[in-house]
């Protein structure tokens, strides 16, 4: 009989155990209810009584044997499966978040407008945010001291009286760069100026001291107020919906002759209102002669709008402090 035991006890040493099949193989073979431990213990009738005692420890340590191997096999199992495909690969775990970024909804309606007037033959142009008094104000029909400069108050980085250099402004709109563009190019033209523009207005929901602009310029033979208005029609469309209600009102700016605004009807909770979308006008021949274009050959049209009350209106978004503080969770509201 221990005989037995020691065959069975060598047997469960020499076994090999690597993998789950050997491990399922050594469960059935001593484990299982048929298993050779099961049925040695099955012999136990045979022992005579005063032998008892001592085979039944023999046996019971062999079953201690196999199942301690059986245990620890399958315990370095798993660890070394854990090994293979790693912690991070445990598929109960939670999933990590991952975030990805989006579009400013600033840059969304940015590119919604630029889209609009690619179609429509515009090409896009860019100029500094710092400029000189000449570009900003003077080449626009502001002459110096002229009252219409306090419409756009702005951040004067240089102030001089030295007649050799000009003041230095953070740009009030994205207008200079028409006159950059015509110092430039040669008409015809026809390109769209977006940008970042500063104005010292106090800090409100409606107002902030720097917002973005689309200006548009025009300039050619024959260029007629008829073509600045269906443009800006289309314009409106194309987004805000071809149903959308809009309305033409006379204005002044002081570098377009004749200046018009554009509002578009916004509904709401309340009823809805008339919103100013737009300036625009034929540019002013003085603005020509600043730049040397001959008001007697050509003619354009002007216009500019603001993006941040379009993104606004879009967005439904009440307060424009809200598009520059950049909290992210006001930005993560516009992933699309
Ligand atoms: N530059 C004007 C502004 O910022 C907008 C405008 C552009 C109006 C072109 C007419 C023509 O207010």
């Amino acid at each position: 009989m221990i005989d037995t035991i020691d065959k069975i006890k060598k047997e469960i040493q020499d076994f090999k155990i690597t993998n789950e099949e050997e491990l399922e193989a050594f469960r059935l073979e001593f484990l299982s209810r048929n298993g050779k431990v099961q049925n040695m213990f099955g012999m136990m009738g045979k022992v005579p009584n005063e032998k008892k005692a001592e085979v039944g420890k023999a046996m019971n340590g062999v079953k201690v044997l196999a199942q301690q191997k059986f245990d620890d096999a399958q315990l370095n199992l798993k660890k070394s499966s854990q090994k293979e495909f790693g912690a991070a690969d445990d598929i109960t775990l939670p999933v990590e978040p991952t975030y990805s970024g989006s579009y400013h909804p600033l840059t969304q309606a940015l590119n919604e407008m630029k889209q609009i007037f690619l179609r429509l033959g515009f090409n896009i142009a860019d100029g500094p945010e710092l400029e000189d008094d000449f570009h900003n104000f003077t080449a626009l029909n502001f002459p110096p001291d002229h009252p219409a400069r306090d419409m756009q108050d702005t951040f004067f980085v240089r102030k001089t009286d030295d007649q050799s250099e000009q003041d230095l402004v953070l740009r009030t709109h994205t207008s200079p760069v028409q006159i950059r563009l015509m110092k430039d190019q040669k008409p015809p033209l026809r390109s769209i100026m977006p940008g970042r523009v500063y104005r010292n207005e106090a800090v409100t929901a409606k107002s902030y001291f720097q917002f973005n602009q689309v200006e548009g310029l025009y300039v050619d033979k024959n260029v007629n107020m008829g073509e600045l208005i269906e443009t800006l029609v289309m314009f409106a469309k194309l987004m805000y919906g071809s149903d959308v209600k809009y309305r033409v009102r006379p204005s002044f700016f002081p570098f377009t002759e004749p200046s018009i605004e554009m509002d578009v009807w916004w509904e709401n909770e309340k009823g809805g209102q008339w919103l100013e979308i737009l300036g625009a006008g034929m540019v002013d021949p003085n603005v020509f002669e600043s730049v040397d274009v001959d008001p007697e050959i050509y003619t354009g049209f002007a216009f500019g709008m603001g993006v941040d009350r379009i993104a606004m209106l879009r967005y439904g978004i009440d307060d424009i402090r809200l598009l520059y503080e950049n909290d992210l969770r006001f930005l993560e509201q516009f992933k699309s």
